[in-house]
């Protein structure tokens, strides 16, 4: 918060999200004014658990430019921009509608922050705009080659808010996972393994269960984001992640055990464009924004088991 004490806001594009819920959270309990620009068509007013008289919410898209409206009356002080289209299979089999949303929209919303002098933007990128990785743990300097056009209409984005002279920090997240996430996102194999777990489902694993994958509890994910919002630090490209891996047979006999899960796993075909092993550095986010102590990918898991719990008996 500034010395003047004067309320800063914050525009979270996507913020009725997974991501974008849970950073709204901190920033409602930090102080800031929040005000959310979402379509709902991934999202969900019932992810905002934090008081709602707190938090403004538009229901638009990002590629509509009468959002203009909203940066006038609204004139936020950062801008926090998540709303994508997130699915890489979506994007390979309509890139149109990828890039419409990911780099169009996205252009939309860097003009508009340039226009109405928002001091800082962040946006999420992805480990997407790697490609195969050339060595572990992967830093901000190694190569780009997305394999996908969801990682390549990321790393466009990329491009687009550096060229807009807006100062901007650009997090390129690994796998994030955590209450709220919705089952049917790709990256969200955590959250696919929780809901078949309490259904006693079957579980499938691609490939031999060896690949290595580093998740991020997304708690993790809002406090680093909180600080980028508070720090004098702009213009930097930031990895973060928990900087640790774990196999998908690891990561199923965790869960096993906290879920109590009675089957083993049916090993099916490796998905044509999986990337072997990948894990991001997150040594510059230390550097920068200092130490985050990630969640334990154990306590995380049951911090998981724990929120189904409470939404389950919510719902009774
Ligand atoms: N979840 C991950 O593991 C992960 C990893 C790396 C990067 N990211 C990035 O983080 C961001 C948030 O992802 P998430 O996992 O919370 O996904 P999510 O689908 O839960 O959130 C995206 C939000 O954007 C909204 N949205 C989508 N298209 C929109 C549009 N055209 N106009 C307005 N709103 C729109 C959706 O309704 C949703 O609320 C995305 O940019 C994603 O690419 C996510």
């Amino acid at each position: 918060m500034d010395s003047s004490s004067k309320v800063e806001k914050v525009l979270i594009t996507g913020g009725a999200g997974f991501i974008g819920s849970h950073i709204s959270d901190r920033l409602v309990e930090s102080g800031f004014g929040v005000v959310i620009l979402d379509d709902l068509s991934s999202g969900n007013l019932n992810n905002l658990k934090c008081d709602s008289s707190k938090i403004k919410f538009y229901q638009s898209k990002i590629t509509d430019t009468s959002i203009e409206e909203i940066f006038a009356k609204e004139k936020p002080d950062y801008c926090i921009h998540l709303a994508a289209q997130t699915s890489v299979n979506h994007a390979m089999g309509a890139p149109l509608n990828d890039a419409d949303i990911n780099i169009i929209g996205s252009v939309n919303i860097f003009s508009l922050c340039k226009k109405y002098n928002v001091k800082k933007v962040i946006m999420a990128s992805t480990a997407a705009v790697y490609g195969e990785p050339k060595y572990l743990p992967v830093d901000e300097n190694h190569d780009v080659t997305p394999m996908s056009f969801y990682g390549l209409s990321k790393l466009t984005m990329e491009n687009y808010v550096k060229l807009f002279n807006v100062p901007y920090i650009i997090f390129r997240f690994s796998n994030v996972y955590g209450p709220r996430q919705k089952s049917s996102h790709e990256s969200g194999v955590i959250k696919i393994f929780h809901d078949r777990m309490i259904a006693k489902e079957e579980i499938s694993i691609y490939g031999d269960g060896e690949q290595v994958r580093d998740f991020v509890y997304v708690d993790d994910i809002a406090q680093v984001t909180l600080r980028a919002i508070k720090s004098e630090v702009c213009n930097e490209i930031v990895n973060f992640s928990s900087n640790t891996g774990v196999t998908i047979n690891e990561l199923f006999n965790m869960m096993k055990e906290i879920y109590n899960y009675p089957y083993l796993p049916q090993y099916k075909e490796k998905r044509i464009g999986d990337i072997k092993d990948s894990i991001l550095s997150n040594k510059k986010a230390k550097e920068l924004f200092g130490s985050i102590e990630c969640t334990d990918l154990t306590k995380g898991l049951f911090l998981l088991s724990k929120d189904c719990d409470v939404v389950q008996k919510e719902r009774k």
